[in-house]
């Protein structure tokens, strides 16, 4: 290691709730990944969500977990070293790797309105999001990401407008290359893809003693919804 100050990172993450670390992944590595993506989905993926989902979080992404197809490209990410140590240093020994999650999503669609991953009642049980950007996040075309620093311990986000600014929002657009870790207790949203599709790739983890399914049910502004059956939990007024 010795190129990355664990111990510094780990006190920012547990007073931000993320790190961001340009430039982490070769350009070489991250063009190959990109290939791989824009073949997988072409030019007019459909959404796998049902309009109860999009229309009430106000979410468009499409998933692709490769690992599960038997695409071996992305296991190279997931087992470097240096990735391995510093989510041992934010969220301890024997963490799960859970997935490998592409998230595409079209021009002219939502982004991602404002959430947390899984209900943030147990601060103990949180999945930590490894956001790898295999491209550049550009400004003009949209689709940044907005976090709310230090949310991670301030309990549910308060109901609200799932795509507003919020006071203290921070905007990160990632170049190709760059490592943004985020707590998934804390308050993030993506915002509008006004041109050209836009990609960032999840090697989601959680800490050893989590519940396999720590992400099914996610929190927004409007409602709590449970993927795994597709159901409204509360609506959030
Ligand atoms: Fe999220």
């Amino acid at each position: 290691m010795g190129k990355y100050d664990l111990a510094r990172m780990k006190s920012r993450f547990q007073t931000d709730g993320y790190v961001h670390l340009p430039g982490f992944f070769s350009p070489s590595q991250m063009d190959h990944l990109s290939g791989l993506i824009t073949d997988h989905f072409g030019d007019a993926p459909e959404f796998e969500h049902d309009e109860a989902f999009i229309g009430g979080a106000k979410t468009e992404v499409v998933p692709w977990f490769p690992q599960r197809e038997g695409v071996a490209d992305f296991d190279a990410v997931q087992n470097n070293a240096d990735f391995q140590a510093i989510t041992e240093a934010l969220i301890g020994k024997q963490f799960q790797s859970q997935y490998c999650m592409v998230m595409f999503s079209k021009a002219g669609t939502s982004g991602q309105a404002w959430h947390q991953d899984c209900p943030p009642e147990d601060e103990t049980a949180f999945n930590l999001n490894r956001l790898v950007y295999t491209s550049a996040i550009q400004e003009e075309i949209g689709g940044q990401i907005a976090i709310m620093p230090g949310t991670h311990g301030k309990g549910a986000i308060p109901a609200g407008d799932p795509h507003e600014d919020l006071p203290g929002q921070i905007i990160l657009s990632p170049k190709k290359g760059d490592l943004v870790l985020l707590h998934g207790h804390c308050w993030h949203r993506v915002l509008p893809i006004k041109s050209k599709c836009r990609f960032s790739t999840n090697f989601r983890a959680a800490p050893a003693l989590a519940p396999e399914d720590i992400t099914d049910v996610c929190v927004y502004r409007n409602m709590r919804y449970r993927f795994s059956t597709s159901e409204v939990l509360e609506v959030r007024v």
